[in-house]
């Protein structure tokens, strides 16, 4: 059935749905798009006066909540009544991996998209659009569709004869850091769905700002399985990539300059081939780790055998670096003062989720070290909870081993060594020289993420190691 779009409910108001429907509702006056979540205080913090202080840092996001919030965005709890309204729900719920049961630390939960399919099937009214924007297993639309036309649930409501759903898949590709530019000028849309109609309704909200070439329309088993496949091949790049970084250091050739001349080749393309400690985030392991699930599921064990692999070479950088670490500090850190410079699993985000900096300062943490960390956007708080102190087995983790500080200078003093960890454009430029003063002698640099001009470090008698490359 086509519908014009007039009222949107977006249930989830986290990473994806808070900047997804900001860009909708600034692109699409016409509609009044609601965000909802059951969290009050990320409703409180999306509501907030101080556009700085959102419950997520985007580049150019808090100019467009700015222009549009009050007028035709608004962020409430009524999750219930805004779903009644709706033409069109959005389902962006979190889909981490089940840390119990049947396919624990694999299969995603679907708990929270489950109640929410719930919640939609009792309190939706008329004819709803229901989209999946969640990343989800392949075939999740099929337990969506039984959910919402289960009669127990929608008796309960008393407009139980007016109800009527469609189903889309609509996979989210925007990447933490760069999620306005990526919602503004996306490589495709993809949509899947089994009712033209419904996909014609869609196709038409993102028709307000992007070209219909760009919008892919497919068949709903085709869409939920791409997103899974688009995230295990570009994290696939990252550890083909970190599994070169090692190779590179072993023969003198730069991992930098081999990248580059591999990636010139347009059949291989020159993004996502920058080393580093390894992938973070909240998905690409979950999502692989689902990939890896369902392929065993179906019992194709070579081809989950395949897809973990890319996992292992993840865990394994991040372990080498702490290895190294500790091997060029003479075989010991304890009680040495280590800078960690960066926390965010990537520039440009204060999410911390899977961030390598997690495990890396953890196992430092347990070699004795004393850690001083610094990240201008995460804040300190989010760090304690990450680094769970009171889980250190092997001792107790007094207050002085680890401070947080809020400028990179308090960080490096009397330092025994800096190890950057996230490449925030204010590592790339700092001044070797001031530094070089500050810290104690031998002092040295870990860089992660190849991002120091090695020159500049080396003649103010720092030790330099810098990854994918023999130095
Ligand atoms: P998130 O944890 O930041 O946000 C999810 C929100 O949903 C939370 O605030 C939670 O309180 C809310 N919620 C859960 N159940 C609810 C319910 N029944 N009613 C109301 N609110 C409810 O997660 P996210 O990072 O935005 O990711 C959401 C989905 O999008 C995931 O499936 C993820 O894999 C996918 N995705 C994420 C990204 C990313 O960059 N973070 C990119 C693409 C896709
Ligand atoms: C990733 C994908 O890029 C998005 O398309 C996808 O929508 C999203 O996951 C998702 O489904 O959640 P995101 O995790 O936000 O986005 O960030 P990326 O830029 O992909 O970086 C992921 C990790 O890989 C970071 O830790 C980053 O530092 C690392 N990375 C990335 C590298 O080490 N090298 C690279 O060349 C690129």
């Amino acid at each position: 059935m086509y519908k014009i779009i007039k009222n949107i409910c977006c249930i989830g108001a986290g990473y994806v749905g808070g900047p997804t429907m900001s860009v909708i509702a600034k692109n699409c006056p016409h509609i009044q798009v609601n965000v909802v979540d059951s969290n009050k205080d990320r409703i409180k913090q999306w509501n907030n006066t101080d556009l700085t202080k959102l419950p997520i840092f985007e580049p150019g996001l808090d100019k467009i909540v700015g222009e549009r919030r009050g007028k035709n965005l608004h962020f409430s709890t009524n999750i219930e009544h805004e779903i009644s309204k709706a033409d069109m729900i959005f389902i962006s719920v979190n889909t981490p991996t089940k840390t119990k049961g049947i396919g624990a630390g694999k299969a995603i939960d679907l708990k929270w998209v489950e109640n929410c399919t719930r919640q939609i099937a009792k309190h939706a009214t008329g004819y709803t659009i229901v989209v999946e924007k969640s990343t989800i297993p392949v075939r999740t639309a099929e337990t969506i569709k039984k959910i919402l036309t289960s009669k127990d649930l929608s008796l309960n409501s008393k407009k139980y004869n007016k109800k009527v759903f469609s189903v889309l898949s609509n996979p989210e590709f925007l990447a933490e850091g760069t999620a306005v530019n990526d919602l503004t000028n996306p490589d495709r849309i993809l949509i899947g769905g089994d009712n033209e109609e419904a996909i014609k309704s869609l196709v038409e909200i993102y028709s307000n700002w992007i070209k219909k070439e760009k919008i892919i329309t497919t068949d709903l088993w085709s869409s939920e399985l791409s997103k899974l496949i688009s995230n295990a091949f570009l994290a696939q790049r990252i550890s083909s990539i970190n599994s070169i970084s090692a190779l590179c250091e072993a023969t003198g050739a730069d991992i930098d300059n081999v990248a580059k001349a591999v990636g010139r080749d347009k059949r291989i393309g020159q993004e996502f081939l920058k080393v580093g400690p390894g992938f973070g985030g909240s998905c690409f392991k979950k999502d692989i780790l689902n990939l890896v699930y369902i392929c065993d599921y179906y019992g194709i064990s070579e081809v989950a055998k395949y897809w973990q692999q890319v996992i292992e070479i993840n865990i394994w950088q991040r372990n080498r670096i702490v290895e190294i670490i500790v091997k060029k500090m003479f075989g010991n850190i304890s009680e040495k003062k280590l800078a960690i410079l960066g926390f965010a699993f990537k520039a440009n985000t204060n999410d911390t989720r899977e961030s390598p900096a997690i495990e890396i300062c953890k196992r430092l943490i347990e070699e004795g070290a004393n850690l001083s960390i610094y990240d201008p956007k995460v804040p300190a708080q989010r760090i304690i909870e990450d680094l769970d102190l009171e889980k250190f087995s092997n001792r107790e983790i007094s207050k002085s081993e680890i401070t947080i500080e809020i400028n990179l200078i308090d960080a490096i003093k009397d330092s025994d060594a800096i190890i950057i960890l996230t490449e925030w454009e204010d590592f790339k430029n700092l001044d070797w020289e001031d530094i070089s003063n500050k810290m104690r002698s031998p002092s040295y640099l870990f860089d992660t993420r190849s991002v120091v001009e090695e020159k500049e470090v080396e003649q103010n008698g720092i030790n330099l190691w810098k990854i994918g490359s023999s130095n």
